[in-house]
């Protein structure tokens, strides 16, 4: 059964150009504990698709359910990491992580503890944890806000470009932590990436969107072995998987361009 569910979901804004639909006619149902990525063509809508899941934002037609329930605002079922990092800059890394847990009045102190402990080490951040984040490098500050999330217990991560702003190494250094955490923790996650490489990496599926509204084009299921390791990138199937995605991709990024040139 469907976690989560979006069926015929559009987004039109109204601006002071007029209006501008970002999403049209979207369907897609996702499993619990499903890891689903997301890519397209820049402005296709993708960050416009996780602000409604997320709840930031409201759908301007059709039905989006999280769990059978129509998602009404943001809620802790729901974990957010975007490209900025939400830290509190005031906060150590620690004092950052216990902050959500704060929050949730029925949780005892003793097992509140034990969760801020389990994740500084899962993060690699015990070491660092009376640090603020601008004494951090940008892979620690990533990783703390990801704990910080963590630490709520949410089922569904929504992540748009959550390692776009480091570099390369890092990068792939923080995607296999993830795919331990996914693993670890199974949770249902949904990812926006621009990387095609990346987005097949993690992904169960990947969502390849067109340009301008925004609509699912294709979705490809990735029958790739778990767990997953980085030699594979170079193997045939990946590289078959990876011409296909770009392909399309380039095809809807070239159509759209054609558009607005016109
Ligand atoms: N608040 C808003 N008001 C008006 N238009 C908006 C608003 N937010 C997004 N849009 C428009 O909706 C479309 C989709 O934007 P969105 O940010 O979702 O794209 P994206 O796929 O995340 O792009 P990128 O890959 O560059 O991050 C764009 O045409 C954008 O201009
Ligand atoms: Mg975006």
């Amino acid at each position: 059964m469907a976690r989560i569910s979006l069926s015929h979901l559009g987004k039109t804004f109204a601006s002071r150009h007029g209006n501008v639909t970002a999403l049209a006619d979207i369907n897609l149902e996702i499993a619990d504990q499903e890891f689903i990525t997301i890519v397209g063509a820049s402005g296709c809508g993708k960050s416009t698709l996780l602000n409604l899941l997320a709840g930031f934002d409201t759908p301007t037609s059709g039905q989006l359910t999280v769990d059978g329930a129509p998602v009404n605002g943001p809620g802790p079922d729901r974990g957010v990491v975007f490209q900025q990092t939400a830290l509190f800059p005031w906060l150590s890394v620690e004092e950052n992580i216990a902050f959500g847990l704060k929050l949730r009045a029925n949780r005892r102190k003793g097992s509140s503890e034990k969760i801020v402990e389990r994740l500084l080490a899962r993060t690699g951040l015990a070491a660092f944890r009376s640090r603020r984040p601008a004494e951090l490098s940008g892979g620690m500050r990533q990783r703390a806000a990801i704990a910080s999330v963590l630490a709520i217990n949410p089922s569904t991560l929504l992540m748009d470009e959550p390692f776009g702003a480091l570099d390369a190494l890092t990068r792939s250094i923080m995607q296999d932590f993830l795919l331990e955490v996914w693993e670890e923790e199974r949770k249902t996650v949904l990812l926006v990436t621009h990387d095609i490489d990346v987005a097949i990496y993690l992904a169960d599926r990947t969502v390849v969107m067109t340009a301008h509204p925004g609509r699912v084009r294709e979705i490809i299921a990735v029958h790739l072995p778990r767990p997953r390791r980085y030699e594979m990138r170079s193997e045939e199937r990946f590289i078959a998987l990876r011409d296909h995605v770009t392909g399309i991709v380039r095809e809807e990024a070239i159509k759209g361009a054609i558009e607005i040139a016109a």
